[in-house]
C-alpha cells in the first residue's frame, strides 16, 4: 500500500472539529465493542505493555485497554522490549507531559530494531492535537498505530487492521463521542476502583485541552452505574471513585428523568461501599444538596477536590471559570462548617497570560485564607487550539518560576498545620499495604485522603483499621494500629 501524506489521512484530529458542540444527546451503545474473529485469540501467548501518563480518567482507560488485550489472549510484561504490543495511553493537559512520552516513544526506536514484528501504539489524550499526531506521523516511523480517545474500544478491529493491511494506522476522532457500555476492564487494584459516572467537558476553561480530547459532556445511565457499584461490593472493592471531568454536571445532559449529581451520590452510598469518593467537582454549580448529602452518608468519604485555579477575578474571568474569588471562598467555607472532619484541596496554576503581581498576590490571599489540606500548583502550559494560547504573555518564565515556589511555600505551610490537627486523634485507614523495608509498617489512606504510615498488624492489609496519629509530615501522618 502506498505511503499516504499525512494530509491523505482521513481519520486525524481536528481541533476546530473537537470543540463543536450539538444539542443532541450522545449515543449510549451496550454491544458496540466485539473482537473480530480474525484475532480473536491472535494475543495467545504473546506479550502486552501498557503505560498511562495521565489523570484518573486515563487510568481508567488504560485498565479498559488492558481488559481488552487480555481478552484477546495477550498477558502482561513489565518490560517495553519484550513487549508484542506496547501502548502508550498519554496525557496533553501541560507541554511537559506531551514531552516526556516523545522521550518514550524515543526508546521505542531501539525496541523495534530488536523486535520489528512487534505493534506499537499511542492512545489517549495527546494523539487528540493536530501537532502531536502530524509529528508522530511524520517522525516516528516506528510507531505502527495512533488511535484516540472515542475508539478505545475498536482495538481488537485496529490491531486486525495493521496486521492485514501491512500499513500504519491512524484513526483519531474529533467527535463529541459517544458511551460504550460493554467494553471489558481489567482492574489494576483490588481494592480500590474508578468508576465513570461521565465523560468529556463543556466548560471550555480558556487554558485547558480537555474539552478537545475529550469530547462533550456525556452521561452514564444511573442504572448502569449503580449495577457496575453493586457488582463491585459483591467483588469485595472497598472503595470506589466515581469520575468525571466535573461531576456536578452529570445527568444535565440527559433527556431521561435521570437525577443529578446529588441524588446519584446517594443512591450510590445506598449500596453500602465501605468507601465513596468522587473527583474532580467544579466549584460553579457546586449545589447545597451534595454538600448535605456528604455530610448525611458515613460511607460518602469527607474530602473534597475543589480546584481554585486563581484566586483573581479579572483571571478568573478571562479563564471562564465561572466565579469570583468571594463565591469561592464563600462555597469553601460553607463544605467546611458542614462536613465534620473534612479536607479540601485544590489545583492553582500561576503565570496565566498576562497575570500581574498584584492577581497573583490576590491567589495567594485565598490560599491564606482557605488553608487548604494540600494543593497541586502548575505553570500555566500554552496548549495549541485553546483561547489562552492567542493571548498576549509578557510575564517572563523567572518571574512565573519565583510565584509558584512562594505558592508553595505557604501551601506547604499550611499543610503541616492541617496534618497536624491529627495528632492525638484516631484516624480510620483502609490498609493497602505495608513498606518495602519493613513488614510493620503499613501504608494506606484515612477518610480525608490523608495518607497515613503506621506501625501495624500485616494482617490488616485489605482492612480498614482504627490508627491513633503521633506525628504530622508535610504529606503525611504517622501513628500506631489501635485495634
Ligand atoms: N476537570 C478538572 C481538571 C482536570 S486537569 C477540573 O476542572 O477540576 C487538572 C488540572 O490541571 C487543572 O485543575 C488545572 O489546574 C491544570 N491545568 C489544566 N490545563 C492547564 C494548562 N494549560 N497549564 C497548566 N495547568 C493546567
Ligand atoms: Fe478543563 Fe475546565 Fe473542563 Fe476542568 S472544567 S477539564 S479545567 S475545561
Ligand atoms: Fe490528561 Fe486527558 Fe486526563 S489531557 S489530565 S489524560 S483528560
Amino acid at each position: 500500500m502506498a505511503k499516504l501524506n499525512y494530509e491523505e489521512i482521513l481519520n486525524k484530529p481536528n481541533l476546530r472539529q473537537a470543540a463543536r458542540r450539538s444539542k443532541e444527546p450522545s449515543k449510549i451503545l451496550y454491544d458496540d465493542f466485539n473482537i473480530p474473529s480474525e484475532v480473536v485469540n491472535i494475543g495467545v501467548g504473546k506479550k502486552y505493555y501498557v503505560a498511562t501518563y495521565g489523570c484518573q480518567a486515563n487510568e481508567r482507560d488504560g485498565e479498559t485497554i488492558i481488559g481488552i488485550l487480555e481478552k484477546m489472549g495477550y498477558t502482561e510484561t513489565s518490560e517495553m522490549d519484550d513487549a508484542d504490543i506496547a501502548i502508550l495511553n498519554t496525557c496533553a493537559i501541560r507541554e511537559n507531559a506531551v514531552d516526556r512520552v516523545f522521550g518514550e516513544i524515543g526508546h521505542l526506536k531501539a525496541s523495534k530494531r530488536k523486535k520489528p514484528d512487534s505493534i506499537y501504539a499511542i492512545c489517549g489524550c495527546m494523539v487528540q492535537e493536530e501537532v502531536v499526531t502530524k509529528k508522530i506521523y511524520e517522525s516516528c516511523p516506528h510507531i505502527d498505530l495512533v488511535f484516540g480517545t472515542h475508539n478505545i474500544h475498536k482495538l481488537p478491529q485496529l490491531i486486525l487492521d495493521v496486521i492485514s493491511k501491512k500499513t500504519r494506522i491512524i484513526e483519531v476522532f474529533s467527535c463529541e463521542g459517544e458511551v460504550i457500555e460493554n467494553a471489558p476492564v481489567k482492574r489494576l487494584n483490588n481494592l480500590k476502583a474508578w468508576v465513570n459516572i461521565m465523560y468529556g467537558c463543556d466548560k471550555f476553561c480558556t487554558y485547558c485541552i480537555v474539552p478537545y480530547t475529550r469530547g462533550k459532556e456525556r452521561s452514564r445511565l444511573k442504572k448502569d452505574i449503580l449495577k457496575e457499584v453493586q457488582e463491585l461490593k459483591d467483588q469485595g472493592y472497598m472503595e470506589i471513585t466515581l469520575l468525571g471531568q466535573n461531576v456536578n454536571a452529570y445527568g444535565k445532559d440527559l433527556k431521561e428523568d435521570n437525577g443529578d449529581f446529588g441524588e446519584l451520590l446517594e443512591d450510590v452510598a445506598k449500596i453500602g461501599i465501605p468507601r465513596v469518593r468522587f473527583v474532580t467537582s467544579h466549584p460553579w454549580n457546586f449545589t447545597d444538596k451534595m454538600i448535605e448529602t456528604i455530610a448525611k452518608y458515613d460511607n460518602l468519604m469527607p474530602f473534597i477536590h475543589l480546584p481554585l485555579q486563581s484566586g483573581d477575578d479579572e483571571i478568573l474571568r478571562r479563564m471562564a471559570r465561572r466565579y469570583t474569588k468571594e463565591e469561592y471562598i464563600a462555597l469553601y467555607n460553607k463544605i467546611r462548617e458542614t462536613i465534620p472532619g473534612v479536607s479540601i484541596t485544590t489545583d492553582i496554576i500561576v503565570g496565566f497570560p498576562n497575570e500581574s503581581e498584584e492577581a497573583f498576590r490576590n491567589t495567594l490571599d485565598v490560599v491564606d485564607t482557605c488553608h487548604y489540606d494540600a494543593a497541586f500548583t502548575f505553570i500555566y502550559s500554552p496548549r495549541e487550539g485553546t483561547p489562552a494560547a492567542r493571548m498576549e504573555d509578557p510575564i517572563d518564565m523567572e518571574t512565573k518560576h519565583r510565584r509558584l515556589e512562594e505558592l508553595i511555600a505557604h501551601i506547604n505551610k499550611d499543610a503541616l498545620a492541617r496534618n497536624k490537627e491529627y495528632e492525638g486523634k484516631v484516624v480510620k485507614v483502609l490498609v493497602e499495604g505495608s513498606s518495602k523495608r519493613n513488614d510493620d509498617i503499613l501504608t494506606g489512606y484515612s477518610e480525608s485522603q490523608k495518607l497515613v504510615n503506621f506501625k501495624g498488624d500485616p494482617s490488616s492489609i485489605g482492612k480498614i483499621v482504627n490508627v491513633k496519629i503521633t506525628k504530622a509530615k508535610t504529606f503525611t501522618i504517622e501513628g500506631e494500629q489501635v485495634d
